[in-house]
């Protein structure tokens, strides 16, 4: 991490153990323990997401290519080197350029590197940034048809409602006239179901939880016993999402760059929400953002989702 990435992870942490009630941001699951973590998460039985959005891109990518169109250049939210990205590229007509964006430099050259390679016609330009900030689209040598996004992962469900409509109306407006979006989003659904996926039988979602606490130990110098937490998991139907949490076992205290943050046993520290939608409520926000939805596609169970939306 740099000198800057550290300060920032620092003044975060303590930001948000100092708040009532405690939180630390989701961002920091993502270091490379956290990024093995959250794929083997993605092996899981519980965690039906990944292969569920993976089964309708097999499925229905042929009819997806054909809705992006002719002479696209897309843009990809995360890492681009996944099976669903290969569907999608295998189906897209003539596109111009496939433009993979992440903000770890070293995934993303990696991913880059790959699909160039499988993919000799396409031009492929990485761009290293962060797709909640503004960023300039890289020039492709062929001029495009228009611009679409793929987001997959139902990543777009871990922002609050608010955050989210922002965002969708930040790569309206990137996309501009014909833009389109290509988007994964996990659909609600029996808490049962949820609740599994987010408490999976193995404890790789509690590893992946507890692991922000054995970053601040190593990254931070914090002092806290990471035994004396555990992971908390549940549907909230109400607001249709999944809160997870980390909760203290027993009264206790946190130091972190010379503060003392103390908890009480049972107390939690909100770690991530991650929202659940139907097709008619992502529809809403979604058209407040300026996006219409044109098709979806989805798995027997109506699970999960893959939307096309295009600029209103
Ligand atoms: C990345 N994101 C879509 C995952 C989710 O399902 O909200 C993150 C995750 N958190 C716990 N398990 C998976």
């Amino acid at each position: 991490m740099t000198h800057l990435a550290n300060e920032r992870f620092l003044s975060d942490s303590l930001a948000g153990l100092t708040q009532s009630p405690k939180q630390l941001p989701c961002k920091y699951f993502y270091d490379q323990r956290g990024s093995q973590l959250f794929d083997q998460i993605c092996e899981t039985e519980d965690y039906y997401l990944t292969r569920t959005e993976t089964a309708i891109m097999q499925q229905y990518a042929g009819e997806m290519g054909e809705c992006l169109g002719e002479g696209v250049m897309l843009v990809e939210f995360g890492s681009g080197s996944s099976i669903k990205t290969r569907y999608l590229l295998d189906h897209l007509i003539e596109p111009v350029a496939y433009v993979p964006l992440d903000i770890s430099h070293e995934h993303l050259l990696a991913s880059a590197d790959q699909i160039s390679h499988d993919y000799p016609n396409l031009e492929v330009l990485p761009l290293c940034a962060d797709f909640t900030k503004p960023f300039s689209m890289p020039n492709p040598k062929r001029r495009p048809s228009h611009d679409a996004v793929y987001f997959p992962g139902s990543t777009i469900g871990n922002f609050r409602p608010s955050q989210a409509k922002q965002l969708l109306a930040s790569i309206a407006h990137m996309c501009g006239e014909q833009g389109g979006l290509l988007i994964g989003v996990d659909l609600q659904k029996d808490r049962d179901v949820l609740e599994r996926a987010y408490n999976d039988d193995q404890g790789v979602t509690a590893e992946f939880n507890l692991n922000l606490l054995h970053r601040m130990q190593k990254e931070l110098g914090a002092t806290v016993d990471v035994n004396s937490f555990e992971h908390h998991a549940f549907y909230n139907s109400d607001q249709g999402r999944i809160e997870i949490y980390l909760r203290s076992r027993i009264d206790q205290a946190i130091q972190l760059d010379g503060q003392i943050v103390q908890l009480e046993a049972g107390e939690l520290i909100h770690t991530e929400y991650s929202h659940k939608y139907t097709i008619d409520g992502f529809a809403q926000m979604a058209k407040e953002a300026g996006w219409t939805i044109r098709r979806w596609w989805t798995d027997d169970k109506d699970y999960f989702a893959v939307i096309h939306l295009v600029v209103l």
